[in-house]
């Protein structure tokens, strides 16, 4: 979790309102529409020959609406949900408990699925293909084999790191699904649903601003919106005008492009004391006082995102796009 207001991470404020904003279905689910329209055939595909769906795995940064679409999903076939992590699950036993459980055409959905235990990804396999678990009952000689025969189901596994899953346990899902930053339409439409459930007026461009703040991230774009609301409240009459979210964001340090104090911290540190750059991750990050792995994990995904930092082989560099943001002069070079 985090507490930066521009993270994509959840964090506990989120937790509290985020659970009433998710759509529930494909229809309501705003954006992403190669994902959309490939999982539209899978489903209906499915429905027709009254099997269930091929397991989906979804990747993708954090906040951009995984576990929103693995609802999703289940409401779309109709079927119940059972929601795990990788982490969660620590025995063979544990995952043969929630697999027996399971209803014929459920979806079990495994968050951080990455993070699963090695000898529990091996019982998965079997699971996976034959709906059926072999499990090991009894120690030493005693020891035998049980096969368990399990309802067909449907694995929706999802990661933030798809690099970090084995070959094996990829090459089992069907259906792969990456999830992409959102384009600053989709959120301002995703800004202006929330505002509706949340029950407040917002005009279009209020919505705009907030959608260009959000890093491409609906996560970011509804605390945005929250924080945004509670100004519009307290500085003026609830409704959300242009200029009340250009006030309220910027008292949250949030910039025009969705940048808050640390990136200005390291941009302008690369700047000013390395002439741009190149850097080494390391010396960067001693002079900000940083973790390099938080700069390389949490940081600079962003920054590359949107062209403000590069990384090269002799470490970063700040891009004129990033001088021209910060208000400096374009070195001669
Ligand atoms: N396509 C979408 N349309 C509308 N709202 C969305 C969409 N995707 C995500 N959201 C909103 O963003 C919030 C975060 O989405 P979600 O929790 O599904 O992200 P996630 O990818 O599972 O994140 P994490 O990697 O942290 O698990 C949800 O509460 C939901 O309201
Ligand atoms: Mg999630």
């Amino acid at each position: 979790m985090s507490d930066r207001t521009v993270s994509g991470e959840v964090s506990s404020f989120d937790e509290q309102f985020e659970l009433s904003l998710r759509p529930q279905r494909l229809a309501q689910y705003i954006g992403q529409h190669k994902v959309k329209d490939n999982l539209r055939i899978f489903i209906d595909a499915a429905k027709m020959r009254e099997e269930s769906l091929d397991h989906v795995l979804l990747y993708g940064p954090p906040g951009l609406g995984k576990t929103t679409l693995a609802y999703v999903i289940a409401n779309e076939m109709q079927v119940g949900v059972r929601m795990t992590s990788g982490p969660a699950i620590e025995r063979p036993g544990d995952l043969a408990a929630i697999l027996s459980a399971l209803e014929p055409g459920d979806v079990l959905f495994i968050d951080e699925i990455h993070r699963l235990p090695r000898a529990i990804e091996e019982v998965l396999y079997s699971a996976m293909e034959d709906f059926c678990l072999d499990i090991v009952v009894g120690k030493g000689p005693e020891a035998r084999t049980v096969r368990l025969d399990l309802p067909p189901f449907t694995l929706v596994g999802a990661t933030t790191r798809a690099g970090a899953l084995s070959a094996p346990l990829r090459d089992r899902f069907g259906v792969l699904l990456r999830l992409e930053y959102y384009d600053d339409d989709s959120l301002a439409e995703i800004v202006r649903r929330s505002a509706t459930l949340f029950d407040v007026t917002i005009d279009t461009q209020a919505s705009d601003e907030i959608a260009r703040r959000s890093r491409g991230t609906p996560r970011i774009a509804n605390r945005l919106l929250k924080r945004v609301r509670d100004y519009a409240q307290v500085l003026g009459n609830g409704d959300i005008t242009h200029g009340l979210a250009n006030q309220a964001l910027e008292l949250l340090q949030v910039d025009p492009r969705g940048l808050d104090h640390i990136d200005h911290k390291l941009i302008q540190c690369l700047i000013e004391r390395f002439r741009g750059g190149p850097a080494g991750v390391d010396t960067l990050a001693a002079s900000i006082g940083e973790e390099s792995m938080t700069i390389e994990d949490v940081y600079e995904p962003y920054l590359m995102q949107i062209g403000f930092l590069q990384r090269t082989p002799r470490g970063r560099v700040a891009t004129y796009l990033a001088y021209e943001h910060f208000g400096y002069e374009q070195p001669q070079s």
